[in-house]
């Protein structure tokens, strides 16, 4: 191999502005499943891609990117929520390693994992368990932020152990009309208010599998509901209620 040495033009260093993250549309028709592959025993469950995989690597890098001009020379800990939370975290992870690798900064980072346990109704948000944790600190790696009430219980709990800075990330935000709606400081997409699976968001613990986020209709729930309810007793009234993270 031959390494050809050129002079460099003198390119001013400036930092690339942010721009706001994208929004899908309410009337976005999203891909045809039939477009992609994915495995043969979710066929007939789902309605179509939202957002296909490589298109979640490539906004995940850019957050990477935000993140990593924002905390300056400061360490980070990363508390991954779990489990929904994992595939994302993960991917940022690996971006931040690989950006700050190639950087004349080498950002020292810990990993540490957070589950969510609420029970199965609204009322009850409150009373959500958090599991792990011990390092609470600074950057919140998320799946999906709905309504934000999960966030913000954990948020609650994070500032008891004051960190010098808490900066939180999510892949997905719901675009929700209600009142509590919260909006992280690094988030991927704007969606609309739908049910959502795959990239570690499940129904059930189903479609965690996934590669890319697929648009699960109500219909197709209602219809898993009753084929559930009838082979078991267990009930599940809405996706609202699917708190179990
Ligand atoms: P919240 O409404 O922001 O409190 O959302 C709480 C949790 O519900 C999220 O962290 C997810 O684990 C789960 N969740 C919310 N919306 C969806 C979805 O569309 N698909 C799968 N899980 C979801
Ligand atoms: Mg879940």
């Amino acid at each position: 191999m031959l390494l050809i040495l050129r002079d460099k033009p003198d390119f001013p260093v400036e930092q690339i502005p942010s721009l706001p993250p994208p929004q899908i549309s309410d009337n976005w028709p999203g891909y045809s499943l039939d477009l992609f592959t994915y495995p043969q025993h979710y066929y007939g469950d789902l309605e179509y891609v939202l957002i296909p995989h490589g298109i979640i690597v490539d906004r995940t890098e850019r957050l990477a990117k935000d993140i990593m001009q924002d905390i300056g020379d400061n360490d980070i800990v990363v508390l991954c929520v779990l489990k929904g939370g994992y595939k994302f975290c993960a991917d940022l992870v690996e971006h931040i390693k690989n950006l700050s690798r190639n950087s004349e900064r080498f950002i020292s980072m810990k990993v540490d994992f957070v589950r969510l346990k609420s029970y199965h109704n609204d009322q009850s948000m409150q009373d959500m368990q958090i599991m792990g944790g011990d390092d609470l600190s600074k950057l919140t790696g998320k799946d999906i932020v709905g309504t934000g009430r999960t966030m913000k219980v954990l948020l609650n709990n994070i500032e008891k152990c004051k960190p010098k800075m808490i900066k939180v990330a999510s892949l997905l935000v719901k675009r929700t009309s209600r009142p509590d709606g919260y909006r992280p400081d690094y988030y991927g997409f704007e969606i609309p208010d739908l049910f959502v699976v795959g990239y570690a968001l499940d129904y059930n613990e189903h479609f965690r599998d996934l590669n890319c986020y697929i648009f699960f209709s109500t219909y197709v729930l209602s219809m898993i509901m009753a084929k559930q309810n009838t082979e078991s007793e267990a009930v599940t009234s809405s996706p609202e209620d699917l708190e179990a993270q």
